[in-house]
């Protein structure tokens, strides 16, 4: 099964740092972040844990609840948030998922054998309060997620939900937007009756507060 963009995102039980945890029940209403983490007491790991809870209020702001996973069980997980507060001068509030037998990393397709048949790559779901996954992402074991971006396709994603428009490449909340293809002028001068701007046919700009 391949997850994909628009597909109702697979519940599971699982262990974690706040307790036994299920998907559904504890994201449904909510975005959900959920991202997954090679290994504890690694390098990389460390800094993205860090990084997610100094990032707590604009997530909380947003209404996304980041949910992270590492292949690794909960009594590692816990030395290891210790380790994550004190380097990265945070404190880590959101829940771990202990996943050593791989069962979540499978259902989400977190290892890709090609990169490591133990360790789940950096993979990322953003799941909206219907529980659909909504951007996937999948970072190699190297390389370290930018935060920033996250929280930015994030505004995106609910910006676009909201006013029915698409966002240019670059945008960032508060930038000016385009108008869908497949919307008539008719049907945007009623949308958009703050006016809008016509480069191309295709091509149609406006700013919507
Ligand atoms: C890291 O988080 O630093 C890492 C984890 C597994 C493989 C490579 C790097």
């Amino acid at each position: 099964m391949t997850l994909r963009i628009g597909e109702r995102a697979p519940d599971f039980l699982a262990s974690s740092t706040h307790g036994e945890l299920s998907l559904h029940a504890w994201g449904s209403g909510f975005w959900i972040m959920f991202f997954s983490h090679p290994g504890d007491f690694t390098p990389v790991c460390t800094t993205e844990l860090g990084r997610t809870a100094q990032l707590a209020s604009e997530f909380a702001r947003r209404d996304v609840k980041p949910l992270g996973l590492s292949t690794d069980t909960v009594a590692d997980h816990r030395r290891w948030i210790d380790d994550v507060n004190r380097t990265q001068k945070t404190r880590v509030e959101f829940p771990l998922i202990a996943d050593p037998d791989l069962r979540i990393a499978r259902l989400y397709e977190m290892i890709h054998p090609q990169e490591d048949d133990r360790q789940a790559v950096r993979s990322l779901f953003i799941i909206d309060p219907q529980l659909r996954i909504r951007l996937t992402l999948s970072y190699p074991l190297a390389v370290g997620r930018n935060f920033r971006e996250i929280l930015r396709a994030i505004d995106a994603l609910q910006f676009t939900d909201k006013h029915a428009v698409v966002t240019p490449a670059e945008w960032i909340a508060g930038d000016p937007v385009m108008i869908p293809s497949g919307v008539s002028s008719e049907a945007a001068n009623e949308q958009f009756p703050q006016g809008w701007q016509e480069i191309t046919p295709y091509l149609r700009v406006t700013v919507v507060k």
